[in-house]
């Protein structure tokens, strides 16, 4: 063999039990637990495709389209992770191993925008090179050296990544909750807010607020143990109103963790703000729970309803956002995309 080209398509995840703040950098360990949806990749998804040759002189990588350099140490950890299971398990040989790769990576939507663009991008590069190297074991726990969030989509419907004790990191691994297909009437909305890259990357808040913030404290010691067993179990029950009571209650502490922060920072913006009135005052008209409202590090609202509701959400965004393109409609656990714009 003298080449060998894999190509795997990753989706986007979105957490409803937000993950901020490390209690190791290196091994990218977190300070607490994270639940998520994993979003159908038919909308909203990384491609990656990776080739190994004797031919490639050096490890190259490919990004929408431009060549960036390979000198990313996450990469290069993931990389070398993924060669030394393949050299334990010996699932290919040693000629092969020793090959450069090229990765060429593309993602359907705005990277770096705060729309979880590394988790997929990293869950992808990892499963294509667990394929390329013909690897057995488990590679979430790789996939969370890319990018902490990825290390949970390599699972489908909902998903927990549990923090860990170990120092070594072993125990902090991603486990499915429930098959998308158990919620099946469940929908997520995202409207694109701004698809420019954030201004404070999730790495650099992170060190912020675990330096800074007493909030933050106060989060993973009195709420987010609480806040997982439930909405663990309002998944399992399908009680949506408990779902999405949780999923905006830990959106609001996760923004307000990183104004507590000093410097502070802020990923909303004034039409993400404007997303969480409408959604208040939409519920508060139905008289329940109907949509629940999530922003990851970046301005982009992620909208978690039921299936009945997305007409309904749909023509209401239209209203308030006149400008507003919409883009898929699709069926499952699964993103509709909208353009939002004021
Ligand atoms: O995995 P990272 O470094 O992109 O951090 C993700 C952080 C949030 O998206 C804000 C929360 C989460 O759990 O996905």
């Amino acid at each position: 063999m003298s080449s060998s080209v894999v190509t795997v398509v990753a989706p986007v995840n979105i957490a409803v039990i937000k993950y901020w703040g490390k209690r190791d950098e290196e091994l990218i360990l977190p300070l607490n637990d994270s639940v998520s949806a994993t979003l159908d990749t038919s909308v909203m998804c990384a491609k990656t495709s990776v080739f190994a040759s004797s031919n490639i002189t050096c490890n190259e990588i490919w990004l929408n389209g431009k060549k960036e350099s390979f000198s990313n140490k996450r990469l290069i950890n993931c990389l070398d992770a993924i060669k030394s299971i393949a050299a334990k398990e010996k699932s290919v040989d040693d000629d092969f191993l020793s090959w450069n790769v090229r990765v060429c990576s593309v993602n359907n939507f705005p990277t770096a925008a705060g729309l979880a663009s590394s988790a997929a991008g990293y869950a992808c590069l990892v499963t294509a090179l667990a394929k390329l190297y013909n690897l057995k074991s488990d590679v979430s726990c790789v996939a969370r050296l890319g990018s902490g969030s990825a290390c949970r989509s390599v699972y489908g419907g909902f998903v927990q990544w549990h923090a860990g004790t170990d120092p070594s990191g072993k125990d902090s691994v991603a486990t499915q909750i429930a098959e998308a297909s158990h919620w099946p009437e469940m929908r997520a909305l995202i409207l694109v807010v701004g698809d420019k890259a954030k201004k404070t990357s999730s790495t650099r808040g992170m060190n912020i607020t675990a330096q800074t913030s007493e909030l933050l404290k106060h989060r993973i010691q009195h709420c987010v143990p609480q806040r997982t067993t439930s909405i663990i179990q309002s998944i399992k029950e399908r009680n949506f109103p408990k779902f999405a009571e949780i999923t905006m209650k830990d959106s609001n502490q996760f923004h307000a963790v990183c104004m507590d922060s000093y410097p502070p920072f802020v990923y909303l913006t004034e039409v993400s703000h404007k997303i969480i009135e409408i959604i208040h005052k939409y519920n508060d008209l139905c008289g329940g729970i109907k949509v629940a409202y999530t922003f990851d590090a970046g301005p982009n609202a992620c909208l978690y309803l039921l299936e009945e509701e997305v007409p309904k959400m749909i023509s209401i965004i239209k209203h308030f956002f006149p400008s507003t393109t919409p883009d898929n409609l699709v069926t499952g656990l699964e993103s509709t995309s909208e353009l939002v714009s004021s």
